[in-house]
């Protein structure tokens, strides 16, 4: 089940079987299932002969072929000889260090435990099963304050004119006590939208002749900050003259950690001042003095409750100039608490639910685009990426 062909082990929440289907389960099934937990979170610590100086973060680099990006999950294509390349070791340890997985797999072994009077295998095999189960559950717990450590990750974007845009990341630890500081870590869809405007940036209205005279763009929802850095490094290149870009959050937390990232790629010691910024917005409130402020929205994976949607459309309508756009990358997840969420964008859109503007215009959605989920990008649960360009019509 859980190794790849890279040798590192998959993510529990899409390599688990469902818990249903264990009742029925052969115990070879099972014990496969678990021995392949045991691998991921109880490794045999021996001493190793990495060469790479041990630091308190783990280091993982995630160098994007042409095209697609790649995640922390994710090695580079085989056969490559680069020295960013990932090992399968660092990946297994971003995979372990991951708290969703942690908490994935914690549920998965909670819910075996449960039902393991169910299960249809004799008593000393049932024994040795719930044993194994609860060894592998300690283990989830021990090593907790060991896997929050941060994560630095390393992204390259290969741009349309070859070169290519690199940005380093402080993924922080997600807090065990604030569960709200999901913008803590860099989230799929923020991997393929900044991997999309490098690749296209004619697309996104990030080239010269469509920035002219056009002076702000802004995050929502930001997070590690990971599409403004992208852009901000994506505009020296095809030519474009300083534009204001202020990634945004409402969460104090995850704003410190952004400007952490912010000075890791732009030092303050060679910037004045940064081309990226940083200030708190919320979407349920917008601030009244940056009225149709930006020229360019960017928001990536900020739908994932019931009221977000109406909430980024009337704070959006809010923010967006009468000539600019709103790029919304929405994460396509089908399963659990996030089943129908995605829905949730168009049906804020219906044609009486827009706002309009003064002159006559109305805050609609221009195109759409389904964006395939890439390969060793994004968590178990995401299917893919819905695109949308927003604006006033
Ligand atoms: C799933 S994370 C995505 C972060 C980043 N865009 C990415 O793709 O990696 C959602 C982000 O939205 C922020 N957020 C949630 N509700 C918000 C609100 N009402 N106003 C502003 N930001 C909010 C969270 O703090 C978090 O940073």
């Amino acid at each position: 089940m859980s190794v790849s062909l890279t040798g590192s082990c998959l993510p529990p929440s899409s390599s688990l079987p469902p818990i249903r289907s264990l009742l029925s389960a052969s115990e070879d099934q099972i014990f496969a299932a678990l021995k392949n937990l045991q691998t991921l979170y109880c490794p045999v610590r021996l001493p190793t002969t990495i060469s790479h100086p041990t630091s308190k973060r783990e280091h993982t680099s995630i160098v994007s072929p042409p095209g697609p990006a790649d995640s922390g999950y994710a090695s580079q294509d085989e056969g490559e000889d680069d020295e960013n390349q990932v090992t399968p070791e660092e990946v297994t340890a971003a995979l372990r260090a991951d708290p969703f997985e942690r908490t994935f797999a914690t549920q998965w072994l909670n819910s075996l435990l449960a039902r393991s009077e169910e299960i249809e295998v004799d008593d000393d095999v049932r024994e040795k099963l719930v044993d194994d189960a609860g060894f592998i559950l300690s283990s989830l717990f021990e090593n907790a304050d060991e896997e929050e450590e941060a994560l630095t990750r390393d992204f390259c974007f290969p741009t349309s004119s070859g070169d290519s845009v690199k940005v380093t990341l402080n993924d922080a630890p997600l807090s065990s006590t604030d569960h709200t500081a999901v913008g803590l870590q860099s989230w799929g869809a923020s991997i393929v939208l900044s991997s999309m405007m490098c690749a296209e940036p004619e697309r996104f209205g990030l080239t010269e002749d469509s920035l002219a005279g056009k002076r702000t763009i802004i995050e929502l929802g930001a997070g590690t900050g990971l599409v403004s850095l992208a852009v901000a490094k994506l505009l020296p290149v095809v030519g474009a003259g300083p534009v204001s870009i202020t990634a945004t959050d409402y969460h104090p937390a995850v704003l410190e950690n952004c400007n952490a990232n912010i000075e890791t790629n732009f030092p303050s010691s060679s910037y004045d001042r940064p081309p990226v910024e940083t200030a708190i917005l919320d979407w349920a409130q917008p601030p009244t003095h940056m009225k149709s402020a930006s020229d360019l929205l960017i928001a990536s994976d900020v739908v994932y409750a019931p009221e977000h949607a109406a909430w980024l459309r009337d704070c959006a309508a809010h923010l967006l100039a009468r000539n600019g756009v709103f790029w919304l990358m929405v994460t396509v997840r089908k399963t659990g608490k996030f089943e129908g969420i995605p829905d949730t964008v168009e049906a804020a859109f219906e044609p009486e639910l827009c706002p309009k503007s003064d002159g006559g215009m109305t805050f609609t959605i221009l195109e759409r685009e389904f964006v395939e989920k890439r390969r060793g990008i994004g968590r178990g649960d995401e299917s893919g990426y819905n695109l949308y360009r927003i604006g006033w019509a």
